[in-house]
């Protein structure tokens, strides 16, 4: 299992398991945040997935085009923000940080 970090809207944070190779999406889903809306259950087509990354952005895969274009669609990004559900677990995304994004 690898530990991630998240933070809901309201700056609470909490430490879950996750299993590698589900996302980043599925963990904050699966683990009762329900500010996370997934609505297109991570095909990379709604961006209600979205996050900050605040530590160990390093583990991540780079952005693809699809992923920014949607991001772009969002009022609230930022330098350090993608969505979730292209953000795979991995033994390397230990420590990984991430706070719900304000919903668009
Ligand atoms: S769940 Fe729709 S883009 Fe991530």
């Amino acid at each position: 299992m690898t530990d991630i970090v998240v933070v809901d809207r309201q700056g609470h944070e909490r430490t879950v398991a996750v299993e590698p190779g589900r996302t980043v999406m599925e963990a904050i889903r699966d683990n009762g945040f329900d500010e996370l809306l997934a609505l297109c259950g991570g095909c990379c087509s709604c961006a209600t997935c979205h996050v900050y990354v605040e530590h160990g952005g390093d583990a991540l895969p780079p952005m693809s085009d699809d992923e920014n274009d949607l991001l772009d669609s969002s009022e609230h990004r930022q330098a350090n923000s993608r969505l979730s559900c292209q953000l795979p677990i991995t033994g390397e995304t230990n420590g990984l940080r991430v706070a719900i994004a304000p919903e668009d």
